[in-house]
C-alpha cells in the first residue's frame, strides 16, 4: 500500500487502510513477543476463559515474598487478585533487577529542559542508584512518621527525584498521590484534603518552556486554604533555585534529609490487595475522585501490557520514552511501574517539546537511540503543525514501536505518525484505557495486529470488551454502543477514596448482564465488521482536552465561584491541536458588564481555582442560559453554538425562551 502517493484525502479514505503487521527488520536481532494473530487470538481465549492459569504464569516472572492463595476471587466490583500473596512493587522495579545481576544497567535516562552551552544535562540512574535513592528516601518518610497505609502526596517537575519518591512510597507501603504540577493551589488543597494526607513533597519550582513554575509556592498557598485537620509537613527538592519562603517545623529540606539517611530499608512485603497509590480525576460531578489502584494485579497488569504492547525486551538496545508527565496514570504506568520490571530504560524528560525548538524530541529520540515512543494525539497535531522539516532534521531510524494515547486519534495525525515519524517502519499502536483501568485495554500488539488508522483495535489479553446496548445486550457490527468490560482484570480500579457509593454509581450501576453488574468505562464505541474496535468519545459530562478528562462541573464550579458569576454551562468545541477546547457561557450578577477584562479575569479565575490546562478558550457572556422547562441546561445546544453551527438540528420544542438562543448566537467570542 502508498499511501505516501495522496495525503491530501487521507481524512475521508483512511478508514478502509489496512497495515500489515511490521517485519522484525529494525528490531536489531530481538523479534515480536506476539508474531501473528492466530496466536494474539489463542491467547486471548486462554485469559478469558482460563483467567486464574494465565494470569498466574504471568505472576511468575516476578517477584513475591509469598505465593498467592488465589489469583482471582471475590464478584465484581470487589474482585480480588492474588489474594494471600505478599509483593512490593518498589521490590519488582529495583531490587529485582540488582538481585539478577544488572544493577549496573541503566534504569532511567533523565534529561534536563534547560541547555547549558546548548547542551541538555543528562543523568544516567542505574538499578543500583535507585535502590540507594529510594531507601534512603524511604528511611527518610518514615523519620518523618509516615507509616504503610499513610497517603504521601507528591506535587513535583520531572525530575529523577519524583521517580525516586514514588518507588520510595511503594517501598514502605505508603500509597502515592502525585498531583500533576499543571494543577493550582486550590486543587493541591482539594486532594490533600480528601487523602487526608500529612506529607507533601514538591520541588522549589518546575522548568517549563524557559520558565519557572513556583511549585512551593502553591503548596504553600494550599496549606492555607486548609482549614481542617493537621498542617501537612512539606519536603522541597530545590531544583530551579527560585526564591522560596521557609517555615520553622513544617519545611524540609530534601537535601538535608537525604544527607542524614541510611542507605538500608529492605523493601516492605505488601499484602496483594494493599493499596499502592491514589490518583485524581476529573468526573462529572465537581469533586476529582480518588482512583485507588491495589499492589499485586496493578503490577502484574502493567508489566505485561508494557512487555506486549510496546514489544519490551531486555538485553537487545532497547530505550523506551514515554513523553506523558508522571502527574497522569501514563507516567505511573509506563513510565515507571510497568516498564522498570521490564528492565529497558525509561526515558524521563523534564520539559516540553518545544523548548528550546520544536524539534526538541527528534534531537532526543536521535540521542538517545529511544526505539520505542509513546505520545499523545494532541502533540501529534501540534507537531504536524510545526513543519516536517522539524523530524527531518534528525534520524529517527532507530524506532522501533510508536504508541499513542489519551483520545481518539484521527486518521491524518495517525498517518503522518507513521510516516514521517515511523519512516513507514513502526507499527502504530493506539492504546485505549483509563486512569480506572490501570493500563491498556483495547490495543493492537505490534507484530500481530493489522491495523487501521482511528481504530484502536482489539482487547488486550484479558480482556473482555464489548458494545452493548443500555439493556446489556450486544450492539450489532458498527452500531455505536457503550463500552463495557464483562470480566475483572488485575489492573481494575478498586475504589474511589473514601467514597464507595460514588464508586458503585459511576462505574458499575449503568449496565448489568445476566444480573450482574459489568465496568462501564463512560465511553460509547462500536465493533466494525473486521472485528476492531472504535472509541467514539465520552458519554458523560466530561471533556477530554489534550488527552485529558476534564469535568464540565468542575470548569462550571469554578466560574461560579467568581464574584460577577450566577450561572455557567461548559461545553466542548472543536480544536485543532487539543481536539476539543472547552467553551464557557456565563450570566452575570448585578453591576458586572461583560468584556475583555472580565474575560481575562475570569480564564485567570479558573487557572487559579483548577490549573492553566482546564481554562476555557472562549467565554461567552449571556442573558440567559438555554434551558428545558425542567430546568436542565441544553448543553448540546450550546455546543452547537459555540462551534459556530449555523442550523442546529437539536430539538429546541422543549427550550423555555426561543430568544435566549439567538441573543447566544450574537453574544462575543473571548
Ligand atoms: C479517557 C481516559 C489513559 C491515559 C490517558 C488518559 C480517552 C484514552 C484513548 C484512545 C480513544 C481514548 C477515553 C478514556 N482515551 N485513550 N487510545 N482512544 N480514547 O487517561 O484521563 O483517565 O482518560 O481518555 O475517553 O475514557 P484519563
Amino acid at each position: 500500500m502508498n499511501e505516501a502517493a495522496d495525503t491530501s484525502i487521507e481524512s475521508t479514505l483512511s478508514e478502509n487502510r489496512v497495515f500489515p503487521p511490521m517485519g522484525t527488520g529494525r528490531l536489531k536481532g530481538a523479534t515480536w513477543r506476539i508474531d501473528s494473530m492466530a496466536e494474539y487470538e489463542r491467547l486471548h481465549a486462554r485469559s478469558i476463559s482460563e483467567p486464574e492459569s494465565f494470569w498466574s504464569e504471568v505472576a511468575s516472572e516476578l517477584h513475591w515474598f509469598e505465593p498467592w492463595d488465589s489469583v482471582l476471587s471475590g464478584e465484581m466490583p470487589d474482585s480480588r487478585w492474588f489474594d494471600g500473596a505478599k509483593t512490593n512493587v518498589c521490590f519488582n522495579c529495583v531490587d529485582r533487577q540488582v538481585q539478577s545481576g544488572h544493577g549496573g544497567d541503566t534504569a532511567i535516562i533523565w534529561e534536563s529542559e534547560p541547555l547549558e552551552n546548548g547542551v541538555p544535562e543528562t543523568k544516567l540512574i542505574t538499578y543500583k542508584d535507585l535502590q540507594r535513592e529510594t531507601s534512603k528516601f524511604a528511611n527518610v518518610l518514615k523519620s518523618m512518621g509516615v507509616k504503610k497505609g499513610d497517603v504521601v502526596t507528591i506535587y513535583m517537575g520531572m525530575v529523577p527525584e519524583l521517580a525516586v519518591a514514588v518507588l520510595a512510597c511503594a517501598r514502605i507501603g505508603a500509597p502515592h498521590s502525585v498531583i500533576f504540577g499543571g494543577f493550582s493551589a486550590q486543587s493541591i488543597a482539594d486532594r490533600v484534603h480528601d487523602a487526608s494526607s500529612t506529607l507533601i513533597v514538591t520541588c522549589d519550582g518546575l522548568h517549563r518552556r524557559g520558565k519557572v513554575v513556583p511549585l512551593k509556592e502553591n503548596v504553600d498557598s494550599a496549606i492555607n486554604e486548609l482549614s481542617e485537620g493537621p498542617t501537612p509537613q512539606v519536603i522541597t527538592l530545590k531544583r530551579c533555585h527560585n526564591e522560596i519562603t521557609h517555615h520553622d517545623g513544617r519545611d524540609h529540606d530534601w537535601h538535608d534529609l537525604m544527607a542524614a539517611a541510611s542507605d538500608d530499608c529492605p523493601c516492605e512485603p505488601m499484602e496483594a490487595e494493599d493499596t499502592l497509590f491514589l490518583l485524581y480525576t476529573s468526573g462529572s460531578t465537581g469533586k476529582p475522585k480518588g482512583i485507588q489502584h491495589t499492589t499485586a494485579g496493578y503490577m502484574v497488569f502493567t508489566y505485561l501490557t508494557s512487555k506486549l504492547s510496546f514489544n519490551l525486551v531486555p538485553d537487545a538496545g532497547q530505550v523506551y520514552w514515554c513523553t506523558a508527565d508522571i502527574g497522569w496514570i501514563t507516567g505511573h504506568s509506563y513510565i515507571l511501574h510497568g516498564i522498570l520490571p521490564n528492565r529497558v530504560p525509561t526515558i524521563m524528560y523534564e520539559g516540553a517539546p518545544n523548548s528550546p525548538d520544536e524539534s526538541r524530541f527528534w534531537s532526543i529520540i536521535e540521542r538517545h537511540q529511544v526505539t520505542q515512543f509513546y505520545t499523545a494525539p494532541t502533540a501529534i497535531r501540534a507537531f504536524m503543525k510545526w513543519g516536517d522539516e522539524h523530524p527531518n532534521k534528525h534520524d529517527l531510524s532507530s524506532l522501533q514501536v510508536l504508541g499513542t494515547v489519551g483520545e481518539p486519534i484521527n486518521p491524518e495525525a495517525w498517518m503522518w505518525y507513521r510516516r514521517i515519524i515511523g519512516g513507514e517502519q513502526c507499527p502504530v499502536v493506539d492504546t485505549y484505557w483509563q486512569t480506572e483501568t490501570g493500563g491498556h485495554m483495547i490495543t493492537p500488539l505490534p507484530g500481530a495486529t493489522p491495523t487501521t488508522p482511528g481504530s484502536c483495535t482489539r482487547p488486550t489479553l484479558g480482556i473482555d470488551a464489548a458494545v452493548v446496548h443500555a439493556d446489556g445486550t450486544e450492539c450489532a457490527p458498527n452500531e455505536g454502543g457503550i463500552l463495557v468490560i464483562r470480566k475483572p482484570w488485575p489492573g481494575m480500579l478498586r475504589g474511589v477514596y473514601g467514597d464507595r457509593d460514588r464508586y458503585i454509581d459511576t462505574y458499575w450501576s449503568t449496565i448489568s448482564i445476566d444480573g450482574k453488574p459489568v465496568y462501564t468505562a463512560g465511553d460509547s464505541a462500536r465493533l466494525d465488521n473486521s472485528g476492531n474496535l472504535w472509541i467514539m468519545g465520552r458519554i458523560d459530562d466530561v471533556i477530554n482536552v489534550s488527552g485529558h478528562r476534564i469535568g464540565t462541573m468542575e470548569v462550571e464550579s469554578a466560574l461560579v465561584s467568581h464574584v460577577s458569576v450566577v450561572e455557567a454551562a461548559v461545553v466542548g468545541v472543536p480544536h485543532e491541536i487539543k481536539g476539543t477546547a472547552l467553551a464557557a457561557f456565563v450570566t452575570l450578577g448585578q453591576g458586572f458588564e461583560p468584556g475583555d477584562a472580565l474575560i481575562d479575569a475570569l480564564k485567570a479565575h479558573v487557572a487559579k481555582e483548577i490549573g492553566s490546562f482546564a481554562k476555557p478558550d472562549q467565554i461567552r457572556f449571556a442573558e440567559a442560559l438555554p434551558k428545558t422547562r425542567s430546568g436542565k441546561i441544553m448543553r448540546r445546544l450550546l455546543r452547537d453554538i459555540a462551534a459556530g453551527v449555523e442550523n442546529t438540528n437539536q430539538d429546541t420544542t422543549t427550550l423555555e425562551d426561543l430568544s435566549v438562543v439567538a441573543k447566544l448566537r450574537e453574544s462575543q467570542e473571548g
